[in-house]
């Protein structure tokens, strides 16, 4: 079975209305959502808790190129591109998302590096003029569209044979998924991939999310003319809930007692993040 069947059907009118319900992230900060204070709480926490974003992205390599970014809800690694030098193109399917990412590159004064559009990267190409992008990424956002083999597609027009394509899509086996199967699921494994969409966000209810694992997410980039160069999977989520959502960082007992280094090791090895690098064949 094709890692796609599941969700296929889903109209891309229901993700659309589950994220512009709730941009990602955008409780991030208790600040007034479109300040200053609020956008710069936002990049700290988020790069505080996903810290192996910016290794991955490496937003200081692509000072002066032209990056295309997929799914930038509210912008926080667009900004760090912008920050850091490159021209980006930055699309999402929601408006919520682009009002705010919007506001927050005329905030940081990178409204000239910018350019925002509105799209559905199932069909990029009816959205965005088809050019060369020196990197393409995209982060946690391909597995939350019905069909992630149509943006793949989509991606290669947008590449030429230097460029660089980095996506993150969940990695099915890992901390979490076994989390919400023994959570939510009570074990009931034949259920995973229907249990991980329900649960894989801090809202309940996300209408798709695939999860891969390392092969799969290899197979979706190497089925459509792409070679991975690098898979990295990074990320386990440590801090008790109750006190994450009061913006303080305690660590969950079961993880309290484990040496810094064996955590990391169980990052590497069980993350959630499975992030791939490729470059076109
Ligand atoms: C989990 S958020 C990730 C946002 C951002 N990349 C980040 O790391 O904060 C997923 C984003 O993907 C967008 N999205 C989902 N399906 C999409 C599609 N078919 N085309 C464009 N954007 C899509 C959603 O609107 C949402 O903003």
């Amino acid at each position: 079975m094709s890692t796609s069947a599941p969700f296929r059907e889903t109209a891309i009118a229901k993700v659309r209305e589950y994220w512009n319900s709730r941009p990602c992230n955008i409780r991030h900060s208790p600040k007034p959502v479109g300040t200053r204070e609020y956008f710069d709480e936002v990049e700290a926490r988020k790069y505080f808790v996903e810290f192996h974003i910016p290794r991955f992205a490496g937003f200081e390599r692509w000072k002066g190129k032209k990056v295309l970014e997929i799914g930038c809800g509210i912008g926080t690694d667009t900004i760090s591109f912008a920050r850091n030098g490159a021209f980006v193109t930055a699309v999402d399917l929601t408006e919520k998302s682009l009002e705010v990412a919007r506001q927050r590159a005329k905030i940081y004064g990178l409204e000239d590096r910018i350019r925002f559009i509105q799209a559905d990267a199932e069909n990029l190409g009816d959205f965005v003029p088809v050019e060369r992008y020196d990197l393409v990424y995209s982060f946690g956002v391909i597995h939350h569209t019905p069909n992630p083999e149509r943006v793949i597609e989509q991606i290669r027009k947008y590449v030429g044979p230097e460029s660089a394509v980095k996506i993150m899509v969940y990695n099915r086996w890992s901390w979490k998924a076994l989390w919400i199967l023994f959570i939510y699921g009570k074990g009931q494994i034949w259920k995973l991939r229907r249990l991980i969409a329900e649960y894989s966000e801090a809202q309940t209810g996300c209408p798709v999310t695939y999860s891969y694992s390392r092969k799969d997410g290899r197979r979706l980039l190497e089925d459509h003319g792409f070679r991975v160069t690098d898979v990295m999977v990074d990320h386990i989520f440590p801090y008790s809930i109750p006190e994450y959502v009061r913006y303080q960082y305690k660590v969950a007992w079961y993880f309290r007692w484990m040496p810094r280094g064996l955590f990391r090791s169980l990052e590497r090895a069980f993350g959630w993040h499975l992030c791939l690098t490729a470059r076109p064949e």
